[in-house]
């Protein structure tokens, strides 16, 4: 009988996935009234006491085994009509699958270089919303009424007549804090700000931008250059150079745009410098006395410096990539680069 356990077992082993009839077909020939398996239970009865307790044994692991594969066989056969696939029971005993743990997105990551250079010196993180309304976007910040900033070209207004807008860069969060805080303020805004503008390899209409502002007792012009300066060694390294260049800003008199000495060609002249030696990186200012009477901050008594970057474009120039839809068309095959860089 022994045989015969094994045989039957190693012909269960070895069905293979078929249709439901002969599924059935083979129940009958060893589960059924005449079946190899209910003959074995017959011949059972007939064993001296002694074999029987181990045979009983094998016996009923046997005919376990077969209605599980059979029920199993079932289960696929009617999977299988509907189209799905059939499901192959899993290994608990397999090692684990390997969780990717992703990677952080270059613009987070330099946005955390950034937000952790300043907070070196002092700079505290303020967060404000991404819908604005003109007050805190443009007339606090001394836009004129006819600004071509505040154009339909540039802003995405969401309401007219009380204008409400996707803010157009966080100085309006800058706003908030000076109105509700008082002097001395360091504080820096990092977040999505949005202008209407036809995306292209150079521009998209969502980008993100840090904007830092310190406001106290006697701060100066040499305030501001000297802390860009330590943020450009802190972010490009050390050895580079700052100029800054006269522009103009409404909110900032006088106002200054920063460039950094491309550490690419190393003054030489390359494509991503386009052969100038400089990088442009940030506007800066000193801010503007009206800036500050609009958030009842006395300007007789209190000065302070703002500056604002674009993140993508430091991150196009630290790490030479030539199109900024990549960062945002979530592609793998992108992101995984980073995946080394925390
Ligand atoms: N808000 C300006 C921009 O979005 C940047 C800036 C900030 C310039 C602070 C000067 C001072 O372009």
């Amino acid at each position: 009988m022994i045989e015969d356990i094994k045989k039957i077992w190693s012909e269960i082993e070895s069905f293979a996935e078929k249709e439901i009839e002969e599924i059935e077909y083979f129940r009958i020939k060893l589960l059924g009234k005449k079946g190899v398996i209910t003959g074995l239970f017959k011949d059972f009865k007939q064993l001296p006491p002694e074999q029987k307790k181990e045979l009983g044994k094998q016996l009923n692991q046997l005919k376990n085994f077969a209605q599980e594969r059979i029920n199993e066989a079932k289960e696929n056969a009617e999977l299988g009509k509907k189209g799905f696939k059939k499901v192959e029971k899993p290994d608990l005993s397999k090692p684990a699958n390997f969780i990717g743990v992703g990677s952080r997105h270059p613009v987070s990551i330099v946005r955390n270089q950034i937000n952790t250079i300043f907070s070196r010196l002092g700079y505290v993180i303020s967060e404000g919303p991404e819908i604005e309304d003109d007050w805190h976007n443009f007339t606090a910040l001394n836009f004129p009424e006819n600004h071509p900033a505040r154009d339909m070209q540039d802003t995405f207004f969401i309401e007219k007549s009380p204008d409400i807008a996707l803010r157009t860069h966080t100085s309006s969060v800058q706003v908030r804090v000076m109105k509700n805080s008082k002097p001395p303020i360091r504080t820096i805004s990092p977040g999505r700000v949005f202008r209407n503008e036809a995306i292209s390899a150079r521009a998209h209409c969502i980008f993100h931008q840090v904007e830092g502002l310190y406001i106290d007792k006697d701060v100066s012009f040499a305030d501001l250059k000297q802390t860009l300066y330590y943020f450009a060694q802190e972010m490009f390294g050390s050895g580079t150079k700052i100029r800054l260049r006269p522009s103009f800003f409404p909110f900032t008199e006088p106002s200054a745009e920063m460039d950094v000495s491309c550490n690419i060609c190393k003054d030489k002249g390359c494509p991503i410098c386009k052969y100038s030696g400089w990088i442009e990186v940030l506007g800066c200012g000193m801010v503007d006395p009206k800036v500050l009477e609009n958030c009842n901050i006395d300007s007789k008594k209190y000065s302070g410096f703002a500056f604002g970057m674009g993140i993508e474009r430091i991150v196009l120039n630290k790490y030479h990539i030539n199109d900024l839809r990549l960062f945002f068309e979530n592609d793998e095959r992108f992101l995984k680069q980073f995946e080394a860089v925390i």
